[in-house]
């Protein structure tokens, strides 16, 4: 049974690296996927490199030389409906995009009401939840990708207006979320 399972994710792992990580490739390998395999690495970090290290792993692991590592198990957030293995709570094979609805609609689906405030963050305005957001796991809090400090900076890389405030801050260790929140509020600048 057990090497049923990793003998199918081998399979699901070769496919996936023969698709490459564009956008066509993923459909297509999100389609074979959707045909019932049961264990899978963790999405996100699909790509033909990733792919090839674990198809490696996977077969270390068949052979009996090593343990393959759960990175799912490992992270530090998980999605409760990825977790939950409700898959098709948000993916349908029949759409073009693999999803129930468009990238931008997909996460207020469920969290709905999320966004409000008088002042709305220009990536949450537009339902670019994913910006900051993975969907499944992620090895930071709050499925996040990157720290939450310093996800800031991967977008705001211009000169603050309010820069001589900001310059000493950053000298001090107090992070952007200390005072920002990064969705929504009732200030300007949706300050705390
Ligand atoms: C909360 C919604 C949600 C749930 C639940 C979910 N996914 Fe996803 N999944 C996504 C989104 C969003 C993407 C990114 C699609 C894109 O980039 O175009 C994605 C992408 C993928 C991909 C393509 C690889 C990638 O990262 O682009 C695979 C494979 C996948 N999911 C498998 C699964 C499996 C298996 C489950 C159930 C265990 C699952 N997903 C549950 C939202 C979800
Ligand atoms: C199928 C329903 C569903 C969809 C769709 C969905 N979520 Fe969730 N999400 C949940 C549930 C359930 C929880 C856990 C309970 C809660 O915190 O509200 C959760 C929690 C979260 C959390 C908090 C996780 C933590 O560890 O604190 C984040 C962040 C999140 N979702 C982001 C997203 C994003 C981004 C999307 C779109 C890609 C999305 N969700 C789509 C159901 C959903
Ligand atoms: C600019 C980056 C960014 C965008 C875009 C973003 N988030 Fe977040 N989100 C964060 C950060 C940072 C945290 C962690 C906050 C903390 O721990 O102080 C978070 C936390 C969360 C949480 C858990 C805690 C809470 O505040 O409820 C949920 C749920 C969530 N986000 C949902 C969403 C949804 C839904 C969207 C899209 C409408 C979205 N986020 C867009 C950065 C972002
Ligand atoms: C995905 C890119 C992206 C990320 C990541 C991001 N922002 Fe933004 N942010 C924007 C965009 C786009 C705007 C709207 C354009 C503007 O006003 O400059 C904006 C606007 C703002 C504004 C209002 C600026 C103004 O002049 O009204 C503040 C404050 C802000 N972001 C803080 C943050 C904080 C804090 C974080 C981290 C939690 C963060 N941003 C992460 C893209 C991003
Ligand atoms: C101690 C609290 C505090 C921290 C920490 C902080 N900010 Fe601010 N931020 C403010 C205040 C207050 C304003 C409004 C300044 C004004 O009134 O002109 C502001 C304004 C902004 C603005 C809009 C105006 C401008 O100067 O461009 C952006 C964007 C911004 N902050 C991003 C960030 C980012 C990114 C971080 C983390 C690197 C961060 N802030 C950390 C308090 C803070």
């Amino acid at each position: 049974m057990r090497k049923t399972v990793l003998g199918a994710s081998l399979l699901v792992l070769a496919v996936i690296a023969s698709a490459g990580c564009d956008a066509v490739g993923r459909h297509k390998a999100l389609s074979v996927i959707f045909d019932g395999v049961p264990s899978l690495p963790p999405p996100e970090e699909i790509c033909e490199q990733y792919a090839a290290i674990r198809v490696a792993e996977v077969r270390d692991e068949l052979s009996g030389k090593k343990s393959v590592p759960s990175a799912v198990v490992d992270s530090k957030s998980q999605h409760a409906p990825y977790l939950e293995k409700r898959c098709n709570d948000c993916h349908d094979k029949k759409n073009q995009n693999g999803l129930i609805t468009s990238r931008t609609e997909l996460c207020m689906v469920c969290h709905t009401g999320f966004v409000k405030g008088l002042y709305v963050h220009g990536p949450v305005a537009v339902g670019d939840c994913s910006a900051c957001h993975l969907p499944h796991s992620s090895n930071y809090p709050s499925l996040l990708r990157a720290d939450k400090n310093a996800i800031c900076l991967t977008c705001h890389r211009e000169k603050r207006t309010a820069s001589a405030m900001h310059d000493k801050l950053a000298a001090q260790r107090i992070g952007c979320t200390d005072c920002h929140d990064p969705h929504f509020g009732n200030a300007p600048f949706f300050l705390k």
